[in-house]
């Protein structure tokens, strides 16, 4: 656990210092996207200096907060309820402070400690690194907080992840943060802001640590990574791009799998293709969001490419790495979206035919340029659409994941499988993942299962078995 905070540039007020303060509990419960699990980190890393230990009982709990999302209103409508159900311990605990952070804290801002009276805190994304500040602001005079200001590019302050002792074999690292994008129905570019990217040498800084501690594979985490060091270029400091800097990580010693989420396909230009097979860590796999396979809708949902320059990347991608692992997301029922139109993302799908997919149900966002648009295909329209375009990828994922049946595949073993806790024949079987991001469950004699021996290991195993949503393998 951290015990003392770096700031990238120091904009922050001083703390009330810890000295003589008892013991504290924090309880955060995470909703949402790896930004936030990120943030969640961040959060313990900031409050541990002032004698905060995380706990996951809330009814311990001196600090509870929800670390929220809003990207579709059922996060949302989830976050509220468990608000709603963790009220009571308010009655039982007067030193209690309760608190939103996240998108839906950036998003409602005052509005939802008017509409909430029993909570005490609402922070966005921006403020993680004042934590220590705004609960200072809190137990003083002002009794009730929130504060949503985004920082101005030039003084947003990155704070740079301390040596823990958790560490896992894969792990990840936030290299920027906001969106620049427009996406009509995204609420993303008004929850968490400007683009601003890490400095390089921070990036490594974090890796470096992150491997010493453990980890095997690391993750590049942005909302669009391609357009990573573009805020720092444009003050005339130099950076490397984001191809450059996969490689300037790949040649960290230790990194034996890199990866990399999300990209924009407008921004996945050739240097990036290029590193696919080039660079030796960079994992077979790429999510690159589709969303709709009809031009009209790409258009309205102001995307930027078309369905034919899309496919021309993809095209590219399997040209420079046949065996890449490709997945995407999809929007159904997006404001106008007709029938023929929403066949055009069928047709995408069984065209590319991606290894898998995330599809979500249109969701009007407050703000948005789709909002005003209205939410015009009804409901069980929606969750047709959506079915059907679950449908059709399962019969594309089995056929892919039968593929690999009898086929050696090398895998990085991450820990005991999901399998293992239900117990049954699955009772000790772990699970690691190939490159190309696929699940492998493989059983281990007893002692070798507790022994934790494969842990970060990379092994090759041979597939025996496809399951729904994994393989079902032994070592070679
Ligand atoms: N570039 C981002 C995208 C964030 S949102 C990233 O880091 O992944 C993730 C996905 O949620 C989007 O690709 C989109 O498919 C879906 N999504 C975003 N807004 C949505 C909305 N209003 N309704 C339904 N799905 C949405
Ligand atoms: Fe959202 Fe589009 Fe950015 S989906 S996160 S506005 S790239």
């Amino acid at each position: 656990m951290a015990t003392s905070v770096q700031l990238e540039s120091n904009s922050m007020q001083s703390p009330t210092s810890v000295d003589g303060q008892p013991p504290r509990f924090v309880y955060v419960q995470t909703f949402g996207c790896q930004m936030n699990v990120n943030d969640t980190d961040r959060i313990h890393q900031v409050l541990a200096p002032y004698n905060y230990t995380p706990t996951t009982d809330p009814a311990q709990a001196n600090l509870i907060l929800l670390n929220t999302c809003s990207v579709r209103d059922r996060a949302e409508h989830k976050m509220m309820s468990r608000l709603g159900r963790l009220a009571p311990l308010k009655e039982f605990n007067d030193d209690l402070i309760l608190g939103v952070a996240g998108c839906v804290a950036q998003q409602e801002g005052e509005k939802l400690l008017a509409k909430v009276p029993y909570l005490d805190l609402v922070f966005g994304p921006d403020h993680v690194a004042k934590l220590p500040v705004l609960l200072d602001r809190v137990r003083g005079s002002e009794g009730r907080v929130s504060e949503t200001k985004f920082f101005k590019r030039k003084d947003y302050a990155f704070l740079e992840a301390e040596p823990r002792d958790d560490v896992k074999v894969s792990e990840f690292v936030t290299i920027m943060k906001g969106c620049d994008k427009v996406c009509a129905f995204c609420i993303v570019p008004f929850t968490r802001g400007r683009e601003v990217s890490k400095s390089p040498e921070m990036i490594i800084r974090e890796v470096k640590k992150l491997v010493a501690g453990g980890a095997r594979e690391i993750t590049l985490l942005g909302q669009n990574v391609n357009s990573y060091g573009k805020d720092i270029s444009a003050k005339g400091d130099r950076v490397p791009t984001f191809a450059q800097l996969l490689r300037d990580v790949d040649a960290i010693e230790g990194v034996e799998r890199l990866r990399f989420t999300t990209s924009h396909p407008m921004d996945c230009i050739d240097d990036l293709i290029a590193c696919f097979g080039d660079v030796p860590s960079l994992c077979e796999f790429f999510h690159l969001p589709v969303q709709s396979g009809s031009n009209e809708i790409l258009e309205a949902m102001r995307r930027f490419y078309t369905r034919a320059s899309y496919l021309a990347r993809v095209e590219n991608l399997r040209r420079q790495c046949p065996d890449i692992a490709l997945s995407t997301d999809i929007i159904v029922g997006f404001p106008g979206e007709t029938e023929a139109q929403f066949q055009d993302t069928l047709s995408l799908l069984a065209e590319v035919r991606y290894d898998s997919i995330f599809a979500f149900k249109y969701s009007e966002r407050p703000g948005t340029r789709a909002a005003k648009m209205g939410d015009t295909v009804p409901e069980p329209e929606k969750k047709r659409r959506l079915a059907e375009v679950l449908e059709l990828q399962a019969g594309i994922t089995r056929a892919k994941m039968e593929a690999y049946v009898g086929q050696e595949l090398e895998i990085l073993v991450e820990g005991p499988s999901k399998k293992s806790s239900a117990g049954g024949e699955g009772r000790f079987q772990i699970m690691g993942r190939t490159r190309s991001n696929l699940i492998v469950n493989v059983p281990v004699p007893l002692g070798e299962f507790w022994s934790n021996r494969w842990i970060g290991r990379l092994a090759k195993v041979r597939v025996l078995e496809a399951k729904s949503n994994s393989l079902f393998g032994e070592f070679v």
